[in-house]
């Protein structure tokens, strides 16, 4: 294994989980600056060219871990493997966020749901090859259902 070490931090206007948008529809549209420890820049190197971006980062105000949870899109509990719930054994968040342009070792993106001073891991271009008629949303899909057609039960 290796140690993990930050290659940067977020600037987010969330200074607090409460304000993140959650649950069901919820749109993440808020902006934010990756900032790139100085010693890391080189490494972006050519990134100006992609739209989208993977990054890789740390819950670092999550703590312990549960292996099942209910998550804000449910009413229905799920194993954490099967949500993005930020209480996990490796807290580690993954966020697919647009970039709006970068100076030097800022990268102004769209769309963050980290809170402000979120340590970065890595970041990697997004190049989804998966046709969308592919995908199969899961528990999701259903609890999005269930929210359209609600049964007098429900
Ligand atoms: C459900 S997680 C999803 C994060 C990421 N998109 C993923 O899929 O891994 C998003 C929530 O994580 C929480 N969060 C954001 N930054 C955090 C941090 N640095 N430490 C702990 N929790 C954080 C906020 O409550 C936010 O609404």
């Amino acid at each position: 294994m290796f140690t993990p070490r930050p290659i940067g931090f977020v600037q987010s206007t969330y200074k607090d989980t409460a304000a993140i948008p959650k649950g069901l529809g919820a749109k993440h549209e808020a902006e934010g600056v990756l900032e790139i420890l100085r010693e890391f820049e080189p490494g972006l190197a050519d990134i100006d060219g992609f739209s989208h971006l993977y990054v890789l980062w740390v819950f670092d105000r999550a703590d312990g871990f549960d292996l099942t949870t209910t998550p804000p899109t449910d009413n229905r509990p799920h194993g954490v493997f099967a949500t993005r719930f930020m209480r996990r054994p490796n807290p580690i968040g993954l966020t697919v966020v647009e970039l709006l342009r970068r100076e030097r070792g800022s990268l102004y993106v769209r769309g963050v749901d980290m809170l402000d001073g979120t340590p970065i891991l890595d970041i990697k271009p997004y190049l989804s090859s998966i046709p969308p008629e592919q995908l199969r949303r899961g528990w999701l899909a259903e609890a999005e259902k269930r929210k359209d057609d609600p049964k007098p039960d429900q």
